[in-house]
């Protein structure tokens, strides 16, 4: 089925289709782009409201227009100068949400509740010199939002995005993503030298092989960065899945990091990546 264009005001509610009436508390937006890279992985963008700000590397819920709609949290990927806003996601086999919005197409409306939140966040760290990013599969969306952020370099000498997956082809986001930033016309500059893309594959050998958390362990992330992971001088963000989040923490925590939260910034933050 395809959606048609609501470009119903914004929360506007009332007696309309059930298909089209937007929920309160929610904006209607229209898909702009999607792009497929594996059969489970996809990335989609979409018009942003005037009105919607948010800090890189925070999520919203989103949904698909319908009698029952069913909202997931997805983490931005955009960063915050953009005026689009883009997601990145995984085909749920199944799935209730992602089995639909895996064939939204440019002209669906999406719907976005207005309130954006989440931890992984510049402002829950204290100062550092080098932010490290470390993401199983999609965990990686809101880091995509942070490396376009001026900001992030504005904050930190250097970025180090960790990203594991089980196969090659599922780096190919971070790949692209890497290398458009460091030719954006208004990242590119700061990024180039100074953001770099560490790859790990768990089921088919690459560069790195192996878990984020054995490499870690065993030095060769941080050979490949050329740096250590240090509490002194490094932040650390993590998004994963929930058992990657508890292993990432353990070890963060041996090396004396301190999980901090928007009310109380430390030196590293964690946030489940939603969908999957
Ligand atoms: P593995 O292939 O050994 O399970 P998934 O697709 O299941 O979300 O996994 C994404 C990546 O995260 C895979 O490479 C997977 O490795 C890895 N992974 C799963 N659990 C952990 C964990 N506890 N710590 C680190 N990496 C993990």
């Amino acid at each position: 089925m395809t959606l048609q264009a609501a470009r119903t005001p914004a929360c506007a509610g009332g007696p309309q289709d059930s298909l089209t009436a937007v929920p309160d508390g929610c904006f209607a937006e229209t898909v702009t782009e999607i792009e497929h890279y594996t059969d489970g992985l996809f990335r989609f963008r979409m018009t942003r409201p005037a009105s919607f700000r948010f800090r890189s590397g925070e999520f919203v819920m989103i949904g698909l227009p319908g009698e029952r709609p069913m909202y997931r949290a997805y983490s931005i990927a955009s960063p915050n100068w953009d005026d689009k806003l883009e997601f990145y996601s995984i085909k749920v086999p199944g799935g209730p949400l992602t089995e639909r919005l895996r064939h939204v197409q440019p002209g669906d409306v999406i719907w976005m509740r207005r309130k954006p939140t989440g931890t992984l966040v510049i402002d829950a760290l204290v100062p550092g010199k080098r932010l490290w990013m470390f993401a199983t599969g999609t965990g990686i969306a809101p880091f995509a939002s942070i490396i376009r952020d001026p900001e992030s370099y504005e904050k930190f000498d250097r970025l180090i995005l960790v990203q594991g997956c089980r196969r090659i082809d599922e780096l190919a986001y971070a790949a692209s993503l890497a290398a458009q930033t460091v030719d954006d016309p208004l990242v590119g500059e700061m990024a180039s030298g100074r953001l770099q893309l560490i790859t790990a594959t768990t089921r088919e050998p690459s560069a790195i092989t192996g878990r984020l958390t054995t490499r870690l362990a065993d030095g060769r992330i941080e050979t490949a960065a050329g740096s250590r992971l240090d509490a002194e001088s490094d932040r650390a963000m993590i998004c994963g899945s929930m058992a990657m989040l508890n292993d990432m923490r353990d070890l963060l925590r041996q090396r004396g990091f301190v999980e901090g939260s928007n009310a109380r910034p430390a030196s590293f933050v964690i946030e489940k990546a939603f969908v999957g």
